[in-house]
């Protein structure tokens, strides 16, 4: 199947109340990983790339390339959208050009009306091609490829000027922290989400800052219209705890131990198994 636009999955998870995982890929490990799971528990999903890992990647039209091969290769026939996660406007325009599915500007920074502009724009050209645009209002908390965001929460009124101008998705802040929630986290506001979902209706909204999130306040979050859930930390964190125990264990010395195959098939079986475990809790699970 080939790369599909984020819209028609994450409208079918809105009303039926689930709400699509978006994984971060930082390599051919991690993808291969993703995919597989999402095959096997018959779930859509949302490969996120950010402008860093695709830098890692060597550039996004590698990490396009690939993906569409895997895609291919592995038989993969639930839906896989391609996402630039966090992006600027020139990344944005970049991703468009190597062949991504969907992608995110970022314009939160952006004093409102140059949000409004630079994202206005950017919905002429993704309809256009057919891809699916995610807007953000409200910096999500935490730091994520060195941009710090101090984790505010979004003015309705300014997710419903954006909401407007006809993105595909919205992610609002609402408290939610990028990385590791820190103990002395007060929660999500379910107070902002509510009022950004009356004033935006029907627009999916996106939940940054997936890792940690207590289940409860994940099920009540898609109650309100969250309908994507971005993880990655929590991916990282899997991959390399089993990493490290692999190299601890010193089974890296024994027999073929030294084929880097080897080597990270406990990292990847440990990702594995954090997206299930996420995908679970999403309610995804089926539904592609
Ligand atoms: P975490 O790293 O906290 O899981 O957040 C991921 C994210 O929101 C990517 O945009």
């Amino acid at each position: 199947m080939a790369l599909v636009s984020a819209k028609e999955m994450l409208e079918k998870a809105r009303d039926g109340k689930y709400a699509v995982g978006q994984f971060n890929i930082n390599n051919l490990e991690w993808t291969k990983s993703i995919l597989q799971t999402a095959q096997e528990l018959n779930a859509p999903v949302i490969l996120g790339v950010s402008e860093g890992a695709g830098k890692y990647m060597t550039g996004f039209k590698t990490v396009a390339d690939m993906v569409k091969a895997m895609i291919e290769e592995l038989k993969i026939t639930v839906p896989v959208a391609l996402h630039l996660d966090h992006g600027t406007y020139d990344g944005c325009y970049k991703c468009i050009k190597a062949g991504f599915s969907s992608i995110m500007f970022d314009g939160s920074h952006l004093p409102i009306e140059e949000n409004i502009a630079k994202t206005k724009e950017l919905v002429a050209v993704t309809k256009q091609l057919g891809m699916s645009l995610e807007a953000e209002v409200g910096a999500i908390g935490g730091e994520e490829d060195g941009v710090v965001g101090k984790g505010e929460c979004a003015d309705p009124d300014e997710c419903k000027k954006i909401a407007d101008l006809g993105v595909t998705m919205l992610a609002a802040g609402i408290g939610n922290i990028h990385g590791k929630y820190p103990a002395n986290w007060e929660g999500l506001s379910f107070e902002t989400l509510a009022a950004v979902k009356a004033k935006v209706g029907d627009m999916p909204l996106v939940l940054h800052g997936g890792t940690g999130i207590p289940t409860d306040m994940i099920k009540k979050a898609i109650s309100l219209g969250v309908a994507k859930i971005n993880v990655n930390t929590e991916c990282q964190l899997a991959f390399q705890a089993a990493t490290r125990k692999y190299i601890e264990a010193g089974k890296d010395l024994q027999g073929k131990g030294f084929d880097p195959r080897k080597l990270l098939a406990d990292g990847c079986a440990a990702i594995k198994e954090t997206v299930k475990e996420k995908m679970e809790i999403f309610g995804c699970i089926g539904k592609a």
